[in-house]
């Protein structure tokens, strides 16, 4: 039996509270991380609020991690002791439809995401008093050590920092990807991020790197709004309504070849302003995760056909983690991509609910966990 401390939820709408938990030795298929970084992502802060309500609590939380193989269990070949790897959140397979057509983002075992037992057997690995444990998306990085799948692991060059490793594993890729792979941002374009966190400016990053022309941030936070010129951005607003009425200005109405929202939480009201600034033929890119039981988006349907606009959701980048990965990492060793910038501050495991208070109070682009 391992022991390892952990940020727990216990509910929705609780602060996190730090435990021991009781893991199993690796299984088949299995791999012992000790955890080295893990990044402040929104995603948990919408278990941790409740908008994504999970099916077993208390739940160890964090999946933007990073860490070192300690041990292996029988059958894995991918990974090694000492080895350095990303934790992705969405696992790999890679013999499904999905994986086999490279599309590993969209794997079939996603399905067992939220479950408590392993993705490897089901069985439950970890425990708190005897009691069954869950982790977010099998994964559980805010926590010293953690048992995942090897599926749910991709090596990593070990010279590369522990937190740019972590940044990487989720809001990078997702908000590079975003813009790059999903909106298909293309040199000479005019682009809009909509929300400036770990997501957006990795986002406002992407459509740089792409060759966008006008890259417009949007974000209530000045801090944000400042941090997103420095990244890229052409042009900042403080509001949809005043980037509305800027970019209709600077583009003679034709307004952003894509829009990508990466606000905090994305919600129906903010599809149709994010519309008004989609040009004709243009993508609006829905990368932002809404609360589990939003169903209803305002849209102007007329004029979505009429301009002949798409809306497109996005997860993990629409890219294979296993494929990305290693390849943003590569940008940033090339120092085309920025990592170390969008740090602003760095946590202990037992300030965790500091660093999501320092992310609401918009302090921060950025917080990681460092063990
Ligand atoms: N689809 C995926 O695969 C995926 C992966 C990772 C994260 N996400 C989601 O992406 C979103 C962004 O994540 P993050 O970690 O960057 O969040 P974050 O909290 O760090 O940043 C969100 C930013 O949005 C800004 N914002 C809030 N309301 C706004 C508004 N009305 N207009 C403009 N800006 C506004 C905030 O000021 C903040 O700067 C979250 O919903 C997260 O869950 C999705
Ligand atoms: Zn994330
Ligand atoms: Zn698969």
């Amino acid at each position: 039996m391992i022991s390892t401390r952990a940020a727990l939820l216990y509910g929705p709408g609780e602060e996190y509270k730090i435990d021991t938990v009781e893991i199993d030795e690796p299984g088949p298929g299995e791999v012992l991380v000790e955890i080295r970084a893990c990044g402040l992502c929104h995603s948990d802060e919408h278990v941790r609020t409740g908008d994504m309500p999970l099916p077993h609590y208390p739940v160890i939380c964090g999946h933007e991690g990073a860490g070192e193989v300690a041990q292996v269990g029988p059958g894995v070949t991918s990974v090694a002791p000492g080895d350095h790897v990303a934790l992705a959140f969405i696992p790999s397979c890679g013999s499904c439809a999905s994986c086999r057509t490279g599309r590993g983002f969209l794997c079939d075992m996603g399905m067992k995401l939220f479950d408590t037992g392993m993705i490897t057997d089901g069985r439950i690995a970890h425990r708190i008093s005897g009691a069954p444990v869950a982790r977010f998306a099998q994964l559980g990085a805010f926590a010293e050590r953690q048992l995942v799948a090897e599926s749910s692991v991709v090596k990593v060059d070990p010279e590369i920092p522990w937190p740019a490793v972590a940044l990487v594993s989720c809001g990078v890729a997702t908000g590079f990807g975003s813009a790059v792979s999903r909106a298909g941002v293309r040199a000479g374009d005019t682009v809009a991020v909509l929300g400036i966190g770990g997501v957006g400016i990795s986002a406002v990053q992407g459509a740089r790197v792409a060759g966008a022309r006008r890259i417009i941030a949007v974000d209530p936070v000045e801090f944000k709004r400042e941090q997103a010129l420095r990244f890229g951005a052409t042009h900042a607003y403080p509001s949809l309504d005043e980037a509305i009425a800027g970019v209709g200005q600077l583009t003679w109405g034709q307004m952003c070849d894509s829009v990508i929202c990466t606000f905090g939480v994305m919600r129906g009201e903010l599809l149709e302003p994010a519309l008004t600034l989609t040009a004709k033929g243009g993508t609006c890119v829905v990368t932002s995760v809404a609360p589990m039981a939003q169903a209803q988006a305002d849209v102007n349907l007329f004029l979505l056909s009429m301009m002949n606009k798409e809306i497109k959701g996005c997860l993990y980048g629409s890219e294979s983690p296993r494929v990305q990965i290693p390849r943003l990492l590569n940008l940033y060793r090339d120092g085309v991509l920025k990592l170390d910038e969008l740090i602003t501050e760095t946590y202990r495991l037992d300030q965790v609910n500091q660093g999501y208070a320092d992310i609401e109070a918009g302090r921060i682009l950025r917080g990681v966990l460092t063990f």
